[in-house]
């Protein structure tokens, strides 16, 4: 165990994604850092910083997170308690784009829990970490470790591969898994052994271009020669729809509609087109959205009589400030480009 724990580290060391802005909070790792994010991140608290970074790396690619959310929330929201105050739909506008909304809620909501609870504080123990909105035994796990240096185990879809090819466990249940990280945890390094199993998952230990020549767990990884047999991928089934968006203009306003479905919960949309006679087709585009495969089609209504009931009416202006999903977005930009080539 103690070689392979070294094979790991040094691997790490020559390798890793060290400089990660949620890597090099602290004191001991601040060397790694790149200039501009030690100055960016001065004051805050290290637990939370870790806390929001793994809630948007949940779902969406580090390439995203670091481009355009992580330093952007952290400057909009610099500490949990600065969250707790804020509205809920700060929180939104904030995790435009991100998709995936219930995220943002549950941070928000688990700021204001923290408040009441823990002086706006994440309490540094995993059992009532999980007790808040939105974090299960991964990430209260990820957060102990990478946040508050405990020696905690914890499985993540990439460090579940890593671990079936390894152990050679064929559809492991989680409390198998859990058993292996811990088996496998070092104890006097957790935060590089931890973010090293993460890189080895992301980098390495890939769902089918698997790079075991540069694997420093190669040696004596027991599923190397079979690693298909090891990681059964989920293929998604999309299901294609169409979307009939209906850009409606009322005077100077345009008509939004606040959705009520869970995925888009809150946020804003255009309405559905109905075959309205005297809209015009302006455009489509394609969007995906967890297992939707969106071919939308976008439709725009002059008209100062439309029923507006139920409606929110907003200047071209004011939409920048409400919290819209991509979809409508994507759909006011068409609508940008016809207006722009009249
Ligand atoms: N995905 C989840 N946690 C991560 C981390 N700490 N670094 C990189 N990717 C991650």
């Amino acid at each position: 165990m103690q070689k392979i724990h070294e094979n790991i580290l040094k691997w790490y060391d020559q390798n890793g994604r060290k400089d990660l802005p949620w890597r090099i909070l602290h004191d001991q790792y601040k060397k790694y850092a790149k200039v501009d994010d030690l100055e960016r991140l001065k004051h805050i608290d290290i637990a939370y910083a870790v806390y929001v970074s793994e809630i948007m790396l949940q779902q969406t690619q580090v390439k995203s997170v670091l481009q355009n959310y992580y330093f952007q929330f952290l400057v909009q929201f610099p500490s949990l308690k600065i969250l707790a105050l804020s509205s809920e739909d700060e929180v939104l506008k904030a995790w435009q784009g991100l998709g995936y909304y219930t995220r943002a809620r549950n941070l928000y909501q688990c700021a204001k829990i923290c408040m009441q609870k823990w002086g706006a504080k994440l309490p540094a123990d995993v059992e009532k970490l999980q007790t808040l909105p939105g974090i299960g035994e991964y990430t209260a796990g990820a957060i102990a470790c990478f946040g508050f240096l405990q020696a905690q185990a914890f499985v993540d879809a990439n460090i579940k591969r890593v671990l079936s090819r390894f152990y050679s466990l064929q559809n492991p249940n989680s409390k198998l898994l859990m058993q292996k990280a811990k088996e496998l945890l070092n104890h006097k390094n957790p935060f590089e052994h931890n973010q090293a199993l993460l890189d080895i998952g992301a980098l390495l230990c890939l769902p089918k271009n698997v790079k075991c020549k540069l694997c420093p767990l190669e040696e004596f990884c027991s599923g190397k020669n079979e690693y298909e047999k090891f990681h059964t991928s989920k293929k998604i089934q999309y299901q294609n729809i169409t979307l009939d968006i209906l850009i409606v203009q009322k005077n100077q306003y345009f008509l939004l509609e606040q959705s009520k479905e869970k995925l888009y919960f809150n946020l804003y949309n255009f309405l559905t087109y109905k075959g309205e006679k005297n809209a015009s087709y302006l455009g489509e585009f394609k969007h995906t959205y967890t297992k939707y495969k969106i071919n939308a089609r976008v439709y725009f209504l002059k008209d100062d009589q439309f029923k507006d009931q139920g409606f929110k009416a907003v200047l071209d202006k004011e939409l920048e400030q409400l919290t819209l999903s991509k979809l409508a977005v994507k759909a006011f930009e068409i609508y940008k480009k016809s207006v722009d080539a009249v």
